[in-house]
């Protein structure tokens, strides 16, 4: 290891200055170094997430809530936009940093690109130079797919097998090789997407993996719905289109893409809950315009996550209760799971450094 690398590795662990200030250098990890540290499976993101959220639930964190960069005006595509997501998370090792991820809606279709891109910078806790840059989609991704599969050891029946996922891009592919990593009882998968040939796709890639899982690739997203003990979105939907109706008894609805269950599923459900209520009650997403209509409030929440995890209150307590989880995604989700891809990759020396200045 290098003496630069050293002293980040201390300051990480201890909270001692750091930075050589002569000659700061950062590191930084491509899409493909992340993998080599273990960032292309569910394991390290898991863990990193139930160390998040129980520092959320500890208030061991600094959250400003995230500014969306709308370039194409107010009235453009939900997924048009960029969102820089600030944090510092306390802990063994405390860090600051911030993810910049854009959003294209329609980056695959006329870019042959992935919807999402981005970047995440950490800084050093004590001088707050930059310590890190990695590129962020990847980490992004699996971090959304990690607070699923942790929610689901709260919220879920635990002898569920059937998982039902609208929308089958990215995200969607993320969610459930991470649910099938983690959940090997998971037995069948129903897919739907409104565009033909994406949840047939997804399922040519879950099947290279997981040869024997049944995926049906439903006719509608009802069909998928009506089917899962657990159900996932993953769309870019800016309108709700799945009422209460098509839940079973007992579903547990990870809501990834927040704007796909109806306002009066919200209210019929047994518990909501949310990642941050602050985070989650804004830009006129279907909680917040329930609050701002006066059906909703902190009051009739159920939990934060971060609570479930510390153990302060029970998640699923009978098997036919209906949950939703709201998670609007947190920056300190991805600032920890960043943490633990930046000391994975001093200690194995990958990456590469850049200066700072010279
Ligand atoms: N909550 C979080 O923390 C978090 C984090 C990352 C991404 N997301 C969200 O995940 C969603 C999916 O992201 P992605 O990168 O996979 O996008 P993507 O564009 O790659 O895939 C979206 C898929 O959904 C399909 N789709 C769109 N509207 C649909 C509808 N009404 N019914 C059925 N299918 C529909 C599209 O055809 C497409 O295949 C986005 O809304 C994104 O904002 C949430």
């Amino acid at each position: 290891m290098t003496k630069q690398a050293e002293l980040q590795l201390v300051s990480i662990g201890a909270g001692q200055r750091s930075v050589d200030q002569a000659a700061p250098e950062l590191l930084y990890l491509s899409r493909d170094d992340i993998a080599r540290l273990g960032g292309g499976s569910s394991r390290l993101y898991t863990e990193a997430l139930e160390e998040a959220l129980a520092l959320h639930a500890q208030g061991a964190f600094v959250q400003p809530l995230k500014p969306y960069l709308r370039s194409g005006g107010a009235d453009g595509h939900i997924a048009d936009r960029i969102i820089a997501m600030p944090a510092h998370i306390g802990g063994e090792a405390p860090v600051s940093g911030i993810k910049w991820i854009g959003s294209k809606h329609d980056n695959q279709q006329a870019r042959g690109l992935e919807r999402a891109s981005g970047l995440i910078v950490l800084n050093d806790a004590d001088s707050h130079y930059p310590i890190a840059v990695m590129e962020a989609g990847l980490i992004s991704s699996m971090r959304t797919a990690a607070v699923t599969a942790v929610a689901v050891r709260y919220l879920a029946k635990p002898a569920f097998h059937t998982v039902a996922c609208i929308g089958c891009g990215l995200i969607a592919r993320a969610q459930l090789l991470s649910l099938l990593e983690q959940y090997p009882q998971v037995r069948e998968l129903h897919l739907y997407d409104q565009q033909p040939g994406a949840a047939e796709r997804l399922s040519d890639v879950i099947r290279e993996r997981f040869a024997d899982t049944v995926i049906v690739v439903a006719r509608s997203a009802e069909r998928a719905v009506r089917e899962g003990e657990v159900v996932i979105t993953c769309t870019v939907a800016d309108k709700p289109y799945i009422p209460f109706e098509w839940l079973r008894r007992g579903a547990f609805v990870s809501n990834i893409s927040i704007m796909d269950v109806h306002k009066e599923a919200y209210l019929q459900a047994d518990k909501v809950v949310v990642d941050d209520w602050e985070q989650s009650n804004r830009e006129k997403k279907v909680l917040n315009q329930l609050v701002l209509e006066g059906r909703f409030s902190r009051e009739l929440l159920y939990a934060e996550l971060g609570e479930l995890v510390i153990g302060a209150k029970p998640g699923r307590e009978k098997d036919d209760e209906i949950i939703i989880l709201n998670p609007m995604g947190m920056a300190i989700e991805d600032i920890a799971c960043a943490r633990r891809i930046y000391a994975e990759a001093l200690k194995e020396g990958i990456g590469t450094r850049l200066p700072l200045y010279g």
